[in-house]
């Protein structure tokens, strides 16, 4: 497994070749070990490939444009305003994808219509929503996470690619309408699942990480 997390990343350009519906099926299955608080297993989790993926692609395209028509949102993604050092660090993060994809700074329409491959699933081949009950507290939605790293690293294994999208939720009531979602729950993110188109740009970038020293606070005697 710690192969798997450090050569998992997230990968933002796919083969449209389909992947084994049972392999897909076994890692989910496997994830379902990951910790919860209290074991109350807080995930719920929708599988789409195929036609179901290519209806819910339909349905996003032509209200992913510039200016888009996107669902208000269930939740913010970020707390307004997002201060330094996480600001920073999500600019890295952008720029360097556009600058992999050549998409210069002041192409303000370009980087919106990049940021909107992620309501194409990035062309993967399948696609996981996770879901939480609309009650869920912060420790629930921690376990989310938890669940989502189990599955990622699962797939990394697998020999499978992946990227965490929760660019989703701008199109949450759509993705819930789309494959029967109950009211109750609210999408946190998705994950498109395939395996990487080696020739494109943006799967070069491999993400940096900040100084350990900024995170780790290791007291010792
Ligand atoms: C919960 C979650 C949501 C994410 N949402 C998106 C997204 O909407 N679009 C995207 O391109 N990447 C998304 N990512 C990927 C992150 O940008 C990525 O994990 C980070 O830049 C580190 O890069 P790495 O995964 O390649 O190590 C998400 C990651 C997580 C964990």
């Amino acid at each position: 497994m710690s192969n798997a997390v450090a050569s998992r990343r997230s990968i933002r350009a796919f083969l449209p070749e389909p992947i084994d519906q049972s392999l897909l099926e076994t890692v989910l299955r496997k994830a379902l070990r990951a910790p919860s608080n209290s074991n109350i297993q807080p995930w719920h989790v929708w599988l789409v490939t195929g036609a179901r993926l290519e209806a819910l692609r339909d349905a996003t395209r032509a209200r992913s444009v510039v200016p888009p028509a996107f669902d208000e949102r269930p939740f913010p993604v970020y707390p307004e305003p997002l201060e330094d050092p996480y600001a920073a660090r999500r600019f890295h993060c952008g720029e360097r994808q556009y600058a992999a994809m050549d998409i210069a700074r002041e192409d303000h329409d370009g980087r919106l219509r990049y940021v909107y491959n992620n309501h194409q699933a990035f062309g993967a081949p399948a696609a996981m929503f996770l879901f939480i009950d609309k009650a869920a507290g912060p420790s629930q939605w921690a376990d989310l996470g938890i669940y989502l790293q189990t599955v990622m690293l699962l797939l990394t294994e697998a020999g499978l690619d992946s990227c965490a999208q929760i660019s989703w939720s701008v199109f949450h009531s759509t993705v819930r309408a789309q494959l029967g979602v109950p009211d109750h729950l609210t999408l946190y993110c998705g994950l498109s699942i395939g395996r990487a188109d080696p020739h494109a740009p943006v799967n070069t970038v491999i993400a940096d990480r900040a100084d350990p020293e900024e995170i780790l606070h290791i007291l010792k005697d």
